[in-house]
């Protein structure tokens, strides 16, 4: 049996739910939603990319990759100016060539000058976004680009509202009763009411803001097949694309292009039919959106590779300095591998002087790790919700512009705080949550609920 199950999360984003952990992969508020509003937003990316070159991020936990997707698809959106390209020959062209494989080397050649000579011409440079990517569960990172990143309208309207639509009736009938009795019972406050429930309402639709463009998967799917070619010729995936359970949440075009790709086994012998095929493709899914697009100037903004092992393996292997890092490991009691002092101190030593370091956790644990490890510790505030929904450190005070108050900080240093080791990082979860149980038992530090109550009494939270 697989281990996760996907299901829609409420911005119509497919979300995963995995039986050995019995926890959700992502927020059921939205999956995409929160790659958007606790990682990328907060990075900082749009400054980096006016000031940089050459940017490095690295994913930590890439999962079926919403972090690296909507950070893609920002880039391409920001720089959609620079890659329009407005000969619709080389367009479709340049399409091409972006799927042809070693077989057609020539004719891609031949193609990609064409296409270089208008990148390379092109005086806004445009950046070059190296995304180191890291995760343990291989099976999720093949099929990262297939799972539909969004649902459109028209299936929102078939498969979410028939759902929902007694809840719907049920809310109609509702708001009128509640509007009613407003209007007899607080009669002067009748039009406030109805503004709360029509709020209400609207917070119930889904969130298309937060779009990744079609372009980032065939991107991702066209890397990941040329590095685990083997992987995708193989049964379980020639299954897993086939799994009738699964396919509603994986792009059909997408699923189609994996398939022929398959069935030629990378050896396209015909050149005709890669581009009707492609043509198909491309005008089925990828061209009323994005018309204008040089599709090989868009990939070659992106260098990315992917390290499928435990992270805290992956993390030695890797000599780079980080502007970004997004660390989206499971929560700490889940994985506490990726949450202790070394494994933090490893992300100290890769992340650039002024990169920062993203996280959706707010807890006085890992809050109290990164201070452990020298970093400048604050908050990632949301303005829609007006609230702090995560965490984000960096080498650099000038990086952080929501730094933890007095009250904070205190906490880290209560029983909450104590943090997780993991000397050498190889000790299993077992052996990592009991030697902080010990080190708890031990403590000499105040708990964490007195410290609030002592706080609450003074009257100061701040
Ligand atoms: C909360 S999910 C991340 C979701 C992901 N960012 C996405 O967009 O789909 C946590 C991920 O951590 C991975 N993981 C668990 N233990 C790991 C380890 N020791 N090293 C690397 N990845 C690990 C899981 O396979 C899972 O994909």
């Amino acid at each position: 049996m697989r281990d996760y199950e996907p299901y829609y999360t409420e911005d119509g984003s497919i979300g995963l739910y995995s039986y050995t952990d019995k926890d959700v992969y992502h927020s059921k508020f939205g999956a995409l939603t929160e790659a958007w509003e606790k990682f990328v937003l907060p990075s900082g990316i749009d400054d980096i990319l006016n000031t940089q070159q050459n940017i490095n991020v690295l994913d930590l936990c890439y999962g079926i990759g919403y972090n690296t997707k909507a950070l893609m698809s920002h880039v391409i959106n920001k720089n959609i100016d620079k890659l329009k390209n407005k000969n619709l020959f080389t367009k479709l062209r340049s399409i091409v060539s972006i799927y042809s494989d070693n077989n057609l080397s020539k004719y891609e050649n031949s193609l990609s000058t064409h296409n270089d000579t208008i990148y390379d011409n092109n005086p806004d440079v445009l950046s070059n976004i190296n995304i180191d990517c890291m995760d343990i569960n291989i099976e999720l990172v093949k099929l990262s680009p297939l799972f539909k990143t969004i649902k459109t309208p028209g299936e929102v309207y078939e498969q979410i509202v028939p759902k929902f639509l007694s809840c719907f009736e049920t809310y109609y009938k509702l708001k009128n009763l509640y509007e009613n009795l407003a209007g007899v019972f607080y009669p002067k406050n009748r039009a406030e009411i109805k503004d709360l429930l029509e709020i209400k309402f609207k917070n119930m639709h889904i969130n298309m803001e937060y779009k990744v463009n079609e372009l980032v998967n065939y991107i991702l799917l066209n890397k990941l097949q040329n590095d685990f070619r083997d992987d995708y010729l193989n049964e379980d995936m020639k299954f897993l694309l086939k799994d009738k359970s699964t396919s509603k949440f994986l792009s059909k075009s997408l699923i189609k292009y994996a398939k022929f790709n398959q069935l030629l086994g990378y050896n396209l012998s015909s050149n005709s039919l890669l581009s009707a095929f492609l043509h198909n493709i491309y005008y089925a899914s990828l061209s009323k959106r994005y018309k204008n697009i040089n599709f090989k100037a868009a990939e070659k903004l992106f260098n990315i590779n992917y390290y499928i092992n435990d992270a805290r393996k992956s993390i030695k292997q890797i000599k780079n300095a980080y502007d970004i890092v997004f660390l989206d490991a499971f929560t700490y009691t889940k994985a506490p591998q990726l949450w202790s002092v070394e494994f933090i101190a490893e992300i100290y030593k890769h992340l650039s002087e002024c990169g920062v370091l993203l996280t959706y956790s707010n807890s006085a644990q890992i809050r109290n790790t990164l201070l452990e490890n020298k970093f400048y510790v604050g908050k990632i505030y949301n303005e829609k919700q007006d609230k702090f929904i995560g965490t984000i450190a960096s080498k650099n005070k000038s990086k952080i512009r929501y730094p933890l108050n007095n009250y904070e900080i205190g906490l880290c240093n209560t029983t909450a705080g104590i943090p997780y080791h993991d000397p050498n990082l190889s000790f299993s979860k077992k052996e990592i949550l009991e030697l902080r149980e010990y080190e708890f038992k031990h403590s000499t530090l105040m708990s964490s609920s007195k410290y609030m109550k002592i706080r609450s009494l003074r009257g100061n939270n701040d």
